[in-house]
């Protein structure tokens, strides 16, 4: 047995081969852009005025659903006592936006399926009441056709009555799926208008494209806040450090017999991975599935090329990826020239230092501060 697999439980290194692919299979690891990610968005969660919207963006296969989850276990955990004495209480619903079928978003499916997680009954027999004079009441534009609004006042009524501060939607990208620049504006709108108007938190996780609901317009960028799940940049020295390390936490918790020299080949995995964890993640376990069923006591370089993703598809996430930090980079240099129209030249040196690293407002999208050299640290997914 490999010192490294000391971190492996006798119980793990002595149990059935479909014990072992669990067991990797639900590890995740806590490495720093997520640790980072993930604290700045539950500060912001906690510390928000109610009604916000905020919008979490980054590569595919970076860990955004990932991260979606690891919130709501949270905040489940943390209203654990709460739920305990007042079972109609939903401190938290999150959602998947499907792909739409045509091509368009459909609200009232989007509706109905937040119905769904909120456990509502009587779906389909929403009725519209009488629309009720409430203050601040804004609502959502009728022009979008496919709106109802027996559902949506519905939906309103549940996050109201189940006390839900917080809906994560995730793959919200989906939610852009209109035809038009002013169809995009009423979209996030719809979204707005209905955090506005039950006062709770939305969290929005999606892809790049999430980045044209602020380019839209002043007004949404400024309400809106953002924050960017990066992958790892080969571009700077710490990024790579952190990316090794956490190749070999993975090493360290596959439940194979020997160790696999996983780091030999950090280029390789790096390359096809674009410093994505959650591609990294999905490699090795198909790797490591593979190894099980043939037992093998490692992960041969054999293995690794064998189930490599294929060059066309990690060059069009690389594409997606560095398209999307030049846009936000771009969008940086915007901020730039204001300050330095606006005369802010003097000051913009003390404000950098105090931006946090994960806000769009960072000047270099790959740079950030040192930190500690955390080797991730690993939890079993819910
Ligand atoms: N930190 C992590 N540790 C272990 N596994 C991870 C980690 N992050 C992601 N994964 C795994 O990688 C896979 C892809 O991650 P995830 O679905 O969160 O990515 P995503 O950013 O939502 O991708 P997409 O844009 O395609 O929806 C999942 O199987 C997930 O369990
Ligand atoms: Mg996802």
């Amino acid at each position: 047995m490999d010192e490294n697999k000391e971190i492996l439980s006798e119980q793990i290194t002595n149990s059935s081969i479909l014990e072992k692919k669990n067991y990797f299979r639900e590890r995740t690891i806590n490495h720093p852009i997520l640790q980072r990610v993930y604290t700045s968005l539950m500060e912001k969660i906690e510390e928000s005025e109610k009604g916000k919207v905020y919008q979490v963006f980054g590569p595919t296969g970076v860990g955004k659903s990932t991260l979606c989850k690891r919130v709501k276990r949270e905040v489940l955990s943390k209203n654990h006592t709460i739920i305990q004495k007042d079972k109609g209480i939903i401190p938290i619903v999150s959602l998947e936006l499907p792909s739409p079928d045509n091509g368009k978003f459909n609200w009232k499916d989007f509706y109905r399926r937040m119905l769904k997680e909120m456990n509502e009954p009587l779906i389909d027999y929403k009725v519209l009441r009488e629309p009720e004079k409430k203050p601040n009441h804004r609502y959502i534009p009728n022009h979008l056709p496919s709106t109802s609004p027996a559902l949506r006042e519905s939906l309103e009524n549940a996050i109201i009555h189940r006390k839900t501060k917080i809906v994560l939607l995730d793959e919200a990208q989906h939610l852009l799926k209109v035809p038009g620049g002013k169809a995009i504006q009423d979209q996030m709108d719809a979204i707005k208008s209905i955090a506005n108007l039950t006062g709770s938190i939305f969290v929005m996780f999606g892809t790049y494209e999430l980045m044209s609901f602020f380019d839209l317009n002043g007004q949404l960028g400024r309400r809106t806040n953002e924050i960017h799940f990066r992958r790892y940049n080969l571009n700077n020295t710490q990024d790579i450090r952190e990316f090794k390390s956490v190749i070999y936490t993975f090493e360290k918790h596959l439940p194979l017999d020997e160790d696999s020299e996983l780091l030999l080949h950090w280029e390789f995995l790096y390359e096809r991975t674009v410093g994505c964890i959650g591609i990294l993640k999905e490699w090795l376990n198909v790797c490591l599935i593979q190894a099980l069923n043939r037992n093998l006591p490692s992960i041969s370089y054999e293995l690794i090329k064998n189930n490599a993703p294929l060059p066309s598809k990690a060059l069009k996430i690389a594409q997606e990826a560095v398209y999307g930090e030049r846009d936000l980079e771009k969008g940086e240099k915007d901020s730039y020239n204001l300050q330095q129209l606006l005369g802010f030249s003097n000051l913009t040196d003390k404000e950098d230092s105090n931006k946090s690293d994960n806000t769009i407002k960072r000047k270099d999208v790959g740079k950030r501060n040192p930190v500690r050299d955390v080797i991730g640290i690993t939890e079993k997914e819910a």
